[in-house]
């Protein structure tokens, strides 16, 4: 593990310049120039959500997987409305050239000529990454850490995932993080461990289980464990038809 983490214990970062960003906050401003262009955050994005996400570095293997897991599942993202973003503290050429080798070059659990459409960040200042939390020289002061920040369409930061250099993310929990969120809002519901669309969810407010004229609307609870924890049923076509874009 040495080689991962040979910048811990530097002291180059300063922790009052830069507060660790935190749930409920409103996301940082900025302008970058990234592999499409330049990103204006977030006003580019209005109305949309945002998974914002760092890398430690161009050219390394966690992350190539990572970044074609992610270009296989752009669609599924764009669906539900949400863009995806990524950054490293890497140049743009290095960020065009590793993408262009992505393509035309590695094949990888059924996955290859793989193109990654959304916008990488060049941050070499690390400007951005310092802002949000993603330089974290304990792990790495030289590169930024596996950042995940969900960024929702009014620009607040709703959840927020930091993984070490070594642990290649889940994006199927990104994904399943990101609907559970938006089915908590659209449905003014809590999501229960390990939830998927169309498991049953928490209805609010705790201690009360409805009337039965509720549950007749479809309100109330249709199952209560104790006083403190009752759930509903919202089916996986219910969340769909409200959350996700129709196909073109
Ligand atoms: C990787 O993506 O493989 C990686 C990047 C930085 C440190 C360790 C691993």
């Amino acid at each position: 593990m040495k080689e991962f983490n040979e910048d811990r214990n530097c002291d180059c970062y300063d922790e009052e310049q830069f507060p660790m960003p935190r749930i409920g906050d409103k996301a940082p401003e900025f302008e970058a120039n990234s592999t499409q262009g330049l990103v204006k955050f977030p006003e580019q994005y209005k109305g949309k959500w945002v998974i914002f996400f760092s890398h430690p570095a161009d050219f390394t293997p966690v992350c190539t997987s990572e970044f074609m897991t992610f270009a296989a599942m752009e669609k599924k993202f764009k669906q539900a409305n949400c863009e995806l973003l990524g950054l490293s503290v890497d140049g743009l050429y290095s960020h065009i050239a590793w993408l262009r080798t992505i393509k035309e070059k590695i094949e990888y659990k059924g996955m290859k000529d793989m193109e990654v459409k959304f916008p990488l960040i060049d941050d070499i200042s690390m400007n951005v990454a310092k802002r949000f939390g993603m330089i974290q020289p304990g792990e790495s002061a030289t590169s930024a850490v596996r950042a995940v920040f969900f960024i929702d369409p009014k620009g607040i930061i709703r959840a927020i995932i930091y993984y070490p250099l070594s642990l290649g993310r889940n994006f199927d929990e990104i994904y399943r993080a990101l609907v559970g969120l938006q089915t908590a809002d659209a449905f003014s519901v809590a999501t229960p461990a390990d939830w998927q669309p169309g498991d049953d969810v928490i209805v609010p407010p705790a201690g009360s289980c409805g009337t039965a004229k509720d549950r007749m609307a479809g309100k109330g609870a249709d199952k209560c464990y104790d006083w403190f924890f009752c759930t509903r049923k919202i089916g996986k076509g219910e969340i769909e038809k409200k959350l996700f874009k129709k196909k073109k």
